[in-house]
């Protein structure tokens, strides 16, 4: 709807084919691939899309689906003909990044064959909906020298989308969403059904919030998310050793085991013996607070030994550990700035919130990722995180969608 020509009629026109296009835009219909727990469905159903299709393999979201929407989403898409698929004006697929050795040779559509790619493309050359929406991690754009987006795209524009040049990267909290999670999106509209020859979509720049107030969730908290004794002894710890600290940026993640040691480093990789090198000067700089500290914590003897490693990345913006959000990852424990929760991943690290002391609730991933107060939460809780994680952000689906619609 921005195309030249409104760009020439007086704005309440434009206004009101903008209002007549919407209107019109209620009716469309869309097919939702790889669909999850639903996040794009719920984007295009406020939109007024309805859905005639939808496939999922993983038992518990097919369940947490049909609870939410009545639609069974049972079917590997890898076994579903295209002729199968019913008429839609829109395809949404949050795909999942498969590895696309094989392709980028000869960037061609047979080179997709064998990926999950290839099955949104033969969808798309059956049935040429006039509009995309496909969705993946941002390491899709990086993977295999930028040849994997370089295919994507040579095969959607071979296909006659009309694509963005440049991959679109976008973060929940570019909108306001107290999330840090860079995706890629790629919308594409059909070239013959747009007058445009770019296909622009504006990302907001990265604005940070400020407060921790608007990261701050339902406050609601039951005794199951609570932090474990094991757990606050550990935080506790390290929130000591960081104020006996006489400076308290750490540009690099604190390994324990390094205090104190001298052992020859030269085997290593280098980015790793950097890493020793500043956790030993740490140590000497500070020696006689983590001496005490060490001592104090039994030399650390009763940690998992992950737990030994600890990353500050909340730079000078606070000053406890209890008033970051913490994570316990398999690379150490994470402690980030108040403001923003880190991307929900699949399965593990549920981001701990440090004031209340306690996790997120399924709830509250829900919240995070867009999901709405009605919607029916998987009873399984470890799969209830599994899916919010998985799923798409739905402000950011819309976001792009409400755009990619007034083309
Ligand atoms: C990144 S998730 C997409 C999540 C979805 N956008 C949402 O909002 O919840 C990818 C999904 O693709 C599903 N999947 C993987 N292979 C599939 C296949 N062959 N057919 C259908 N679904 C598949 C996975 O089970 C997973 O739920």
């Amino acid at each position: 709807m921005q195309s030249f020509q409104l760009n020439r009629v007086p704005k309440f026109v434009s206004l009101y084919i903008f209002v007549f296009q919407l209107q019109k835009m209620q009716h469309f219909k869309f097919i939702d691939l790889f669909a999850g727990i639903g996040g794009f469905h719920i984007a295009m159903q406020s939109l007024g899309g309805e859905c005639v299709f939808a496939s999922e393999i993983d038992r518990y979201a097919i369940d947490t689906y049909k609870t939410n929407f009545g639609i069974n989403a049972a079917f590997d898409i890898t076994q579903v003909s295209e002729h199968n698929v019913p008429p839609h004006d829109m395809l949404c697929a949050g795909f999942p990044c498969q590895a696309f050795s094989k392709a980028g040779k000869q960037n061609g559509f047979d080179d997709t064959r064998g990926t999950l790619f290839f099955d949104i493309l033969r969808i798309l050359n059956h049935h040429r909906p006039k509009y995309i929406l496909l969705e993946n991690v941002r390491n899709l754009v990086a993977h295999d020298k930028g040849r994997t987006w370089q295919v994507i795209h040579k095969n959607l524009v071979d296909l006659g989308y009309l694509i963005p040049s440049k991959p679109i990267i976008i973060s929940p909290h570019q909108i306001g969403v107290p999330q840090l999670r860079d995706r890629v999106f790629i919308p594409g509209i059909l070239k013959d059904q747009t007058k445009e020859k770019e296909l622009n979509i504006v990302v907001p720049k990265s604005k940070r919030n400020t407060t921790q107030s608007q990261a701050a969730t339902n406050g609601k908290s039951s005794a199951d998310l609570k932090i474990t004794d094991y757990e606050e002894y550990v935080l506790k710890a390290w929130d000591e050793f960081l104020q006996g600290l006489n400076h308290r940026v750490l540009g690099f993640p604190v390994w324990a085991a390094e205090f104190g040691q001298d052992y020859n480093t030269e085997q290593l990789p280098r980015w790793k013996q950097e890493f020793i090198r500043k956790n030993r000067e740490l140590y000497q700089t500070n020696q006689p607070h983590i001496d005490r500290w060490l001592t104090k914590y039994n030399n650390l003897k009763d940690f998992v030994a992950t737990h030994r490693k600890f990353e500050w990345q909340a730079g000078t913006s606070i000053q406890s550990v209890w008033d970051g959000i913490i994570q316990f990852r398999p690379s150490g424990i994470r402690v980030k700035r108040p403001t923003e929760f880190p991307a929900l991943v699949a399965m593990v690290h549920v981001p701990i919130i440090g004031w209340e002391k306690r996790r997120i609730s399924a709830r509250e991933a829900a919240n995070l990722q867009g999901f709405p107060t009605s919607y029916k939460i998987n009873p399984n809780k470890q799969q209830a995180y599994k899916q919010f994680g998985n799923s798409v952000n739905v402000d950011v689906v819309r976001y792009i969608a409400q755009q990619l619609f007034k083309h």
